[in-house]
């Protein structure tokens, strides 16, 4: 394993982790496994994301939630199942507790929290969040003490007006103030935890804004700006919409850049960051193979609120395609059973994995006018 990728375990696992040396073999097997494709594996994925609950308080735009033909089974995983759940996963080092719906909404968030920081405590335990429900019903101190390790506050907007026609709501001064009093509260904890982020996903009706994205991150304070994310289109647009041309895009994401190296914010100026018109210039031939570098299959995975894994944020719903309830079969064996190892051999042959994935992975995102 790389020196860098140690010290990124460390800085977000903390000390406890060179107590576990079973999760940084599992860690460093799991990598090998993902690099040879291995099509049985041994190891255990490392990074998992539970859909504590699928329900939320907004209704964005943009959201695979909000599709219409969206049906999803709706509800929030019990305090008990997440248990079963977690400690199927003893060597996991990074557990996300968001898919698509909202944290927060689950009326025992933060009791969730608190227990997968028991079951697994060297984890890096984060989530998404629209952010709304700080200070109303999850106090800022609160979720400080809980011992979450990273929470990334979705924005979509620099101004008022844009996050009311993306995120369909009047609250974004909420969100702002909800930011400002997390990192006050971690200040007045003298905690170093929560991480704080924000990210941003670029659709017509708000990439311009993205420049203003980052300087408000780092006007904020934030430690973490997500670069701007291109929307996954086959489910995010149900409309069909055409978006911007590429040399748009371009544009606004050399901007984007700018904005940061002036303001030294705190964003990873890579992948579409780096030369985003040399990214643009290639960008259709690699749609095409982007399914090759699928890493879902071997070292990351998804569960819904009822146990079922899915495949990866592609596909937001166990009723579009599942692989096993895991609340009724252990891991174990769903993670080699034969259709999980046909999948992975199909995708060693250059074939799309599930027929979700032709519909997904190989469609592509964004589209452009051009
Ligand atoms: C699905 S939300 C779940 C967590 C929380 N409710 C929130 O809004 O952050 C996680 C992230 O996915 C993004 N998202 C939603 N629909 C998307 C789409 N069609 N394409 C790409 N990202 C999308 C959201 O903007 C958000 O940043
Ligand atoms: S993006 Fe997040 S807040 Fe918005 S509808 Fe989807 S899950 Fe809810
Ligand atoms: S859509 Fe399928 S092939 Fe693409 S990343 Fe998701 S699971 Fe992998």
């Amino acid at each position: 394993m790389a020196l860098s990728r140690v010290g990124k375990i460390l800085r977000s696992s903390g000390w406890r982790i060179v107590t576990r040396p079973d999760v940084l073999y599992n860690r460093w097997l799991n990598e090998r496994e993902l690099a040879a494709r291995a099509e049985f594996v041994r190891s255990a994925p490392s990074k998992i994301e539970i859909e504590i609950t699928n329900r939320c308080n907004l209704s964005c735009r943009h959201c695979i939630r909000s599709k219409p033909g969206f049906e999803a089974w709706l509800g929030d995983i019990s305090l008990d199942d997440f248990q079963k759940l977690l400690r199927q996963f003893p060597r996991t080092l990074t557990l996300t507790l968001t898919g698509f719906g909202e944290m927060m909404v689950h009326p025992r968030f933060l009791d969730i929290v608190a227990s997968a920081r028991q079951i697994l405590p060297h984890a890096n335990i984060l989530g998404y969040t629209n952010g709304l429900l700080i200070n109303q019903t999850v106090d800022a101190e609160d979720l400080v003490r809980s011992g979450i390790g990273q929470v990334h506050f979705s924005l979509d907007a620099a101004t008022a007006e844009t996050y009311q026609t993306v995120r369909c709501s009047p609250k974004f001064d909420q969100v702002i103030a909800a930011i400002r009093s997390v990192l006050d509260a971690r200040r007045r904890l003298h905690s170093s935890r929560p991480f704080v982020g924000i990210n941003f996903t670029m659709m017509n009706e708000n990439f311009r804004e993205a420049p203003d994205y980052v300087r408000l991150g780092a006007e904020l304070g934030v430690d973490y700006i997500a670069r701007p994310a291109l929307i996954m289109t086959a489910w995010g647009y149900a409309d069909g919409a055409k978006r911007i041309t590429k040399a748009e895009m371009v544009d606004v994401l050399l901007q984007t850049r700018r904005a940061a190296e002036e303001t030294r914010a705190p964003m990873a100026l890579d992948g579409y960051m780096r030369d985003p018109a040399d990214y643009f210039a290639h960008y259709d031939d690699n749609r095409k193979e982007s399914f090759r570098t699928c890493f879902f299959l071997w070292n990351h995975i998804q569960i819904d609120p009822f146990g079922n894994l899915k495949l990866c944020c592609a596909h937001p719903a166990a009723s579009i395609h599942s692989w096993g309830n895991l609340l009724e079969t252990p891991f174990s064996e769903i993670w080699n059973s034969e259709r999980l190892r046909t999948a992975r051999r199909s995708l060693v042959r250059g074939i799309p994995p599930a027929r979700a994935c032709v519909e997904t992975c190989l469609r592509p995102d964004p589209e452009f006018a051009d």
